[in-house]
């Protein structure tokens, strides 16, 4: 059997897209090991989550720490010590440094909850409902020094209704957060994955011909 890619995820949050992770890697489907569960926040419910699925967690605490970097460096050290090959932030409420990023240079990966590179940042639901654009989505992408600007690998589109609110366009954006961050996982734990500057090749991949028109007549 082919040896499991060491994963880390780290979240501030709920964790659904933890979540997904534990049951695709439980299932077998992935060829991945979460090997750690690293949040910022001792109240995040991926903790819990990942203690429920018996996955080592640490708390690291960034009001621990005066600055960026050593808040980094804590985290850098506690993922190299469990040999950690991939990490994946899943709503992780922090701004990487460039001391985390050196550490793993790509090997990081992100999700965002909409079609980069439109709207990056915070409250990005509400962005795109204001905006009035007629998709939104969902992105996993590498991490580079920017927010939310790193070489996109995988996305979703989801349709906006006229009569969305922010939590109901989250909530189906968040279904196919669900979907397509294993999928990508995935990818890089078969080593199908390469980054040629902006661009991600994904070897032998189906590359879809969809065309979406919203709204119809
Ligand atoms: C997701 O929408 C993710 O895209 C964003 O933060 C949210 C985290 O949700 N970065 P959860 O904690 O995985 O439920």
């Amino acid at each position: 059997m082919q040896k499991k890619l060491r994963l880390a995820v780290l979240a501030s949050g709920s964790g659904t897209n933890l979540q997904s992770i534990i049951d695709q890697s439980q299932s077998g489907a992935l060829d991945a090991e979460i090997v750690l569960v690293i949040s910022n926040n001792p109240g995040s419910g991926a903790l819990e989550r990942a203690e429920q699925a018996g996955i080592k967690t640490l708390c690291i605490n960034h009001r621990d720490f005066s600055a960026r970097e050593d808040f980094d460096q804590a985290v850098v050290a506690a993922l190299k010590s469990a040999e950690v090959e991939l990490i994946a932030l899943a709503g992780f409420m922090r701004i990487i440094s460039s001391v985390f990023l050196q550490a793993f240079p790509q090997r990081i990966i992100n999700i965002h909850p909409a079609l980069l590179p439109a709207f990056p940042g915070l409250n990005v639901q509400k962005k795109a409902l204001d905006y009035g654009a007629r998709f939104s989505g969902c992105t996993v992408h590498f991490v580079d020094d920017g927010v939310d600007t790193g070489p996109i690998i995988i996305q979703a589109v989801v349709p906006i209704h006229a009569d969305d609110t922010e939590a109901a366009l989250a909530a189906r954006i968040l279904e196919q957060e669900h979907e397509i961050y294993p999928q990508a996982i995935q990818w890089i734990a078969e080593g199908r994955v390469e980054v040629e500057g902006r661009y991600v090749r994904i070897r032998a991949a189906m590359h879809s011909e969809q065309i979406l028109i919203n709204p119809t007549s």
